[in-house]
């Protein structure tokens, strides 16, 4: 089995997967966002010190399976530093304690092997990963080789949710209460421009869209905030169909996914679908209590290295920011 660790942002979590069968045998998830729904955001150093106290609350748990470990993986890169060294702290200590190697994951693969927890893999993959802290269109041909082919300059899609729910004051985590608040407006009604529209590259951008939403938010009063979310929503799906419409010209699809906390979205589950009618091409969701941050697709990922004998060397475990796959 393997233990696995995910302390990249704001939740705490734990898995235990057998490396055999992929089978997924103990997760838990403790996620910090009512104490940060305050503040509108992600506070590092608060989210640092609420892992230091979740993390070991559910290692006890998993007391039972230490035994039969044969290996202690954690996200190690991309991530907010200070969170991210909480997971690679314990899993060196794990590894020390237990004598087990480790092995250190690329959180962002996470997300995309999230389409695979307890299941085979599956590729060549075209895949859209929207998440809070990335936007990015992935050409993912097997685990070794994944290409980023189009990302964001700026804000990414979950992130703009966050920012125009704190506009509102609407808390934090913003891309659940905006789809909610979404459902009863009328997305027509602010006619905002679509990001890039007249760019010819397939790259993304939504700190334009989001000052528009402010001006729209500032000029109007609680009752417009319905439609305001709603015609962002639109526009900010509107984005991601016209960039990949562009794509699939060069490069049709045959299997597509969306992975990452923004592919909760039903709105823009229902706009892909659409868009990928005319191509034939299958859709691979992964499922809804695995979109956002969790340690069973750190696992899945896990698994995988662990077979190719991936290990990383204590001293070669740092933490970053780079979300090279
Ligand atoms: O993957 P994730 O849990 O964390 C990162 O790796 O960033 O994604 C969290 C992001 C947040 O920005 C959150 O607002 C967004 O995903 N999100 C959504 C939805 N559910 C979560 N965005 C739009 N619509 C949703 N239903
Ligand atoms: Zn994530």
């Amino acid at each position: 089995m393997i233990l696995s660790i995910e302390s990249s942002c704001d939740d705490s979590a734990i898995a235990i997967t057998e490396i055999a069968t992929c089978k997924l045998l103990f997760h838990k998830k403790i996620s910090q966002e009512l104490e940060h729904s305050v503040y509108g955001g992600v506070v590092p150093e608060l989210a640092s010190r609420l892992h230091a106290e979740a993390l070991p609350r559910i290692l006890e748990l998993c007391r039972p399976y230490f035994s039969e470990l044969k290996a202690v993986a954690v996200t190690s890169t991309p991530g907010l530093a200070v969170t991210l060294v909480e997971g690679v702290t314990m899993a060196k200590a794990i590894s020390i304690a237990l004598k087990i190697p480790i092995i250190g994951v690329n959180h962002l693969k996470g997300h995309i092997y999230s389409l695979f927890i307890e299941k085979e893999t599956q590729f060549p993959l075209t895949v859209l990963l929207v998440s809070g802290g990335h936007t990015q269109v992935i050409q993912a041909k097997s685990f070794e080789e994944m290409k980023v082919v189009a990302s964001t300059s700026d804000d990414s899609f979950g992130e703009s949710f966050d920012k125009v729910a704190k506009m509102m004051n609407l808390g934090y985590p913003g891309g659940p209460v905006i789809e909610k608040l979404a459902l009863d407006g009328d997305r027509k009604r602010y006619p905002f421009t679509i990001p890039l529209h007249q760019s010819p590259l397939i790259a993304f951008s939504y700190s334009g869209l989001k000052n528009a939403v402010r001006l729209a938010v500032l000029e109007g009063t609680e009752e417009d905030y319905k439609d305001i979310a709603a015609s962002f929503e639109h526009i900010a799906v509107a984005h991601l169909i016209q960039k990949l419409k562009k794509y699939f010209k060069t490069n049709p699809p045959k299997h597509f996914a969306i992975v990452g906390g923004a592919s909760a979205n039903l709105y823009l589950r229902e706009q892909i679908k659409t868009l990928l009618q005319p191509f034939g091409a299958t859709l691979l969701l992964s499922e809804l209590k695995y979109c956002s941050d969790n340690a069973a697709m750190i696992g899945r990922v896990a698994v995988e290295m662990y077979n190719k004998k991936m290990f990383t060397p204590h001293d070669a475990l740092h933490v970053s920011s780079r979300s090279e796959l």
